[in-house]
This record gives structure tokens, C-alpha cells and sequence, in this order.
């Protein structure tokens, strides 16, 4: 299967056990905020999930509830990411943004929701043994916690008013929490689903993380709302420390390039099987969205 064919047959199904999980909720508006956040996306991080474990010989009726998990704490990281308090952001995947449509408590709650909903789903049987789905839980609580996401994302905001520019390695550690430590858990996990050692994607996805958030800020420059689906042209504005505040679109896009180069090489190990996270990597730099 094509890459593209094979990233939305992962969106489809992560969408239908992301469907399935909230099927049982109370009927009151945190819970429609949280479908409503859950829907759309390109559904990267459940691809690299679900195409990590079937490289690994594992089928996504196994390894679904991690793609479904990933994309919950994502989601729940948007919401949070476009308050005013933090972004100020009023459009997400095409629409109006959570706090947008509903008012901030709500937000606030949903996002709340939505990440108690990952861990929810790592507890799945079709995981595997309890050792398996702790390992998942563990790997993801730091992911995204005040030495993954949480700190990225704090490190973003500082940076808008800091009396100095970040320097190269700092945003490194920037982006590699705010944005790459969710994409390194989904390309380990279905490693860890299949008890095969995390070590190449890991290195893979740590590559692939950069040049994704380079790509996000190239957009950020270069790209059409109507098209990416939230604003752009704001990262400037608001003195976002990025790699194309420091290296130009120029640099960043060479930057990216050379990431996307090393990720590939990570996989070596795999051969062929591997052919749908190369194009994924090289999907990563040349999307418009
Ligand atoms: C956007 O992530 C936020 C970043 C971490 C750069 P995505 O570009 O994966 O957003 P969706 O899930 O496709 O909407
Ligand atoms: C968001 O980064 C990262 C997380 C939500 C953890 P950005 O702020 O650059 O993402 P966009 O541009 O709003 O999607
Ligand atoms: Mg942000
Ligand atoms: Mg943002
Ligand atoms: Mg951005």
C-alpha cells in the first residue's frame, strides 16, 4: 500500500477506536469538546505507531488503542496550546478552536479529559501483558510531562520574552520536548507492543521530530490558513524562538532536509520494511498542512 493509502487507513481506524472509547460518556458538552477536538488531524503520530508495531510483525487490531491514545494526548495538547494564555489561537483543523466554540473552562476540561483518556486507553488488554501496557503508560507520562511536551512547551513560551535570542541548541531541546517527545513514544511504541528493541525507531523518530516542528514553523512563514487549517504568520509576531527565527527559511529548509537524510539512515536496519517511515519522514518536510 501506498504511503497515503496506508496513513488513512491509520486515521480511520484510530478514528473509530478514539469514537469507540467516548461511546459510553455522559451527554454533556466537555464530552462533545472532546470529540470535537478528537476529529480531523493528519493522524501522523497513530500512523507511526501502527506502522512501527506492522514492520514489527504486529496487526493494528493490537496495537490500535496505542494510536488512539497518542492522538488523544495530542489533541489534548491543541486544545491547551491554542488558550489565550498560551497561543491565542481561534483555528484548529479548519474550525473554531475548542474555547472558541465553548468558552475556556471548557477547554481547559476537555484537555484535562483527553489526556486521563490516553492513559485510559494503554490499559486495552489487546495491548498485551500488564508489563507491556506499563511499559507504554511509564514512557508516556514522561513523554509528556515536565521532561517532554510540558517542558517544551513551558521553554516556548519563556522564549517569547526572554532578553536573548535562543541559541541553536536551545531550541533544539525546545522542539525535541514540545513536539518530538510525542513522536519518539509513537514510533516506540509499537516496538514495545512487539517486545522488539525501541532503539533504531526511536533514533529515527528523534530526527523525525525536528524536522516536523522545522516544517511546522516553515509553514507558520510560508503557508495558506485556509489550507494548513489555523493561522499562520504568527510565530514572528508573538517572538516564537523556531529554527527559521534563527537560520532563515533558507537554513531551516536545508536543516530539515539533513534531518530527514538521518532519520532515513536510522532505518537501515529494517530494509524494505521500512519503505512507509521513509516516506513518512520525507512527508514530514513537504506537507502543506
Ligand atoms: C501540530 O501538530 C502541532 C505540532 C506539534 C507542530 P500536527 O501538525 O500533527 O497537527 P494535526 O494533528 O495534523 O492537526
Ligand atoms: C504546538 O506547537 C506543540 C504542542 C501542542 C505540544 P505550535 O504552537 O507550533 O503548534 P501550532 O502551530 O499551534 O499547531
Ligand atoms: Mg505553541
Ligand atoms: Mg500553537
Ligand atoms: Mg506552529
Amino acid at each position: 500500500m501506498s504511503f497515503a493509502a496506508t496513513l488513512a487507513a491509520a486515521a480511520a481506524r484510530t478514528q473509530d477506536r478514539l469514537t469507540a472509547a467516548l461511546a459510553d460518556r455522559a451527554d454533556v458538552p466537555v464530552v462533545h469538546a472532546m470529540r470535537y477536538a478528537l476529529g480531523g488531524g493528519k493522524r501522523l503520530r497513530a500512523f507511526l505507531v501502527l506502522e512501527g508495531a506492522a514492520m514489527l510483525g504486529v496487526g493494528p487490531d493490537r496495537a490500535v488503542a496505542a494510536a488512539a491514545a497518542v492522538e488523544a494526548l495530542h489533541a489534548y495538547s491543541l486544545v491547551h496550546d491554542d488558550l489565550p494564555c498560551m497561543d491565542d489561537d481561534d483555528l484548529r483543523r479548519g474550525l473554531p478552536t475548542v474555547h472558541v466554540k465553548w468558552d475556556q473552562a471548557t477547554a481547559v476540561l476537555a484537555g484535562d479529559a483527553l489526556q486521563t483518556l490516553a492513559f485510559e486507553l494503554l490499559c486495552d488488554l489487546a495491548l498485551g501483558e500488564a508489563a507491556v501496557r506499563l511499559d507504554l503508560v511509564r514512557r508516556l507520562a514522561v513523554a509528556s510531562g515536565a521532561q517532554g511536551m510540558v517542558l517544551g512547551q513551558a521553554l516556548d513560551i519563556a522564549a517569547e520574552t526572554a532578553a536573548q535570542p535562543l541559541t541553536l541548541d536551545q531550541i533544539t531541546r525546545l522542539q525535541a520536548g514540545k513536539t518530538g517527545a510525542l513522536i519518539r513514544w509513537s514510533a516506540e511504541a509499537g516496538a514495545v507492543i512487539a517486545g522488539a528493541d525501541p532503539g533504531p525507531l526511536s533514533a529515527y523518530a528523534g530526527a523525525l521530530g525536528l524536522a516536523f516542528q522545522i516544517a511546522d514553523d516553515i509553514l507558520d512563514v510560508t503557508g495558506d490558513a485556509a489550507v494548513a487549517g489555523k493561522r499562520v504568520g504568527k510565530d514572528a509576531a508573538a517572538g516564537k524562538a523556531t529554527f527559521v527565527s534563527l537560520l532563515g527559511l533558507a537554513g531551516a529548509r536545508a536543516r530539515a532536509a539533513e534531518l530527514v537524510a538521518e532519520a532515513e539512515a536510522h532505518l537501515r536496519p529494517y530494509g524494505a520494511g521500512a519503505e512507509n517511515l521513509i516516506a513518512a519522514a520525507r512527508f514530514a518536510i513537504s506537507r502543506d498542512s
